[in-house]
């Protein structure tokens, strides 16, 4: 259960949010400052990171600073770590590594080393810089939090999607083992494992073009909002979960692959070759795959 306010790690946290430019990242930045926290707004994109200083201005609870960061860069990733004990006069309490980029639409043969070393570098390689790096601070800052944003591709095994699956999997992974080395001490570890969320993840990737509009439909049929997404997450935190799993069709997927693996995997494959049929039976002509974004 809660604590006083005073207890819990998303009150008053000293957090650096990385990909907080739009989407979930924004979310979790303006909820921590509306906790009373002073937030670091990092992103790639730093416009996008001082629009999200902006709101949190316009909100008047907590403050914020926005700094240029590419996640798949360890100097960037060393380079906030300094920035971000300097600027709080203490160390990080709370680190949410949370840039990710969305990548599918090609099976595996089809994707190219290019494009796996391009996601990895982000989704993968970038939670790992920020776990890395920031794990010293945190532990050295006493109650402390790590939140890492996988999803629902972590377990789902989505035809298509190997990348970004690979990715988080790999992510669920770093998280779980960070919690089972932290037993006992004051650091809480967190893993996000969403399905869909109405952001800009299916815009700005790098998902080939029929694939992209699928993703983008049921984004905005289904999506949760990164809102509830963010006080969903830091909620559990607070309260020590390791998993947070926030949508019922989340929960689904990951009962169907821990209790009917074979089932599970078969299914999907029948799906996955039902869905082109459906396809060219529903519109008139299926256009070539085109990248959206870079
Ligand atoms: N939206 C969903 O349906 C969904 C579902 C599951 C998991 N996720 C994960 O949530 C996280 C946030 O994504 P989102 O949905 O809010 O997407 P988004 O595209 O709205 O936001 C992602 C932010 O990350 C930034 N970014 C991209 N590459 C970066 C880099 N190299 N360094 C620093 N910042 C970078 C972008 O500029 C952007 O501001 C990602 O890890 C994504 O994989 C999203």
């Amino acid at each position: 259960m809660f604590g006083s306010p005073t207890d819990r790690r998303t009150h008053a946290a000293r957090a650096v949010v990385t990909g907080a430019g739009s989407g979930i990242g924004r979310a979790f930045a303006v909820e921590l400052a509306r906790r009373g926290g002073t937030v670091i707004c990092a992103d790639i994109d730093a416009d996008r990171a001082r629009e999200t200083v902006a709101l949190i201005e316009q909100g008047g609870a907590g403050s914020a600073h926005a700094v240029f960061c590419d996640v798949s860069r360890t100097e960037d990733i060393d380079a906030l770590a300094d920035l971000a004990e300097d600027h709080f006069g203490a160390p990080t309490s709370l680190m949410i590594n949370n840039a990710g980029v969305g990548i599918g639409g090609r099976p595996v043969g089809e994707i190219g080393l290019e494009d796996w070393q391009w996601a990895l570098g982000i989704n993968l390689w970038g939670m790992v810089y920020g776990s890395e790096k920031f794990l010293p601070q945190l532990r050295r800052s006493g109650r402390a939090g790590l939140v890492n944003v996988a999803s629902t591709a972590a377990f789902s095994a989505a035809p298509s999607m190997a990348a970004y699956n690979v990715g988080k999997a790999g992510v669920l992974a770093l998280s779980e083992t960070i919690a089972a080395e932290s037993g006992g001490s004051d650091l809480a570890v967190t893993v996000l494992c969403p399905t869909f969320v109405k952001t800009n993840v299916a815009v700005d990737g790098r998902i080939a073009g029929g694939a992209s509009q699928l993703a983008q439909t049921v984004m905005r049929w289904t999506g949760m909002s990164p809102e509830k997404v963010a006080r969903t997450t830091l909620d559990a935190h607070d309260r020590g979960r390791l998993y947070v799993v926030p949508q019922p069709d989340a929960r689904l997927i990951w009962a169907a692959k821990r209790h009917l693996p074979r089932t599970y995997t078969a299914g999907l494959g029948v799906l996955n070759r039902a869905l082109p049929a459906l396809d060219r039976l529903t519109s008139p002509t299926t256009p070539e795959p085109t990248r959206t974004g870079v």
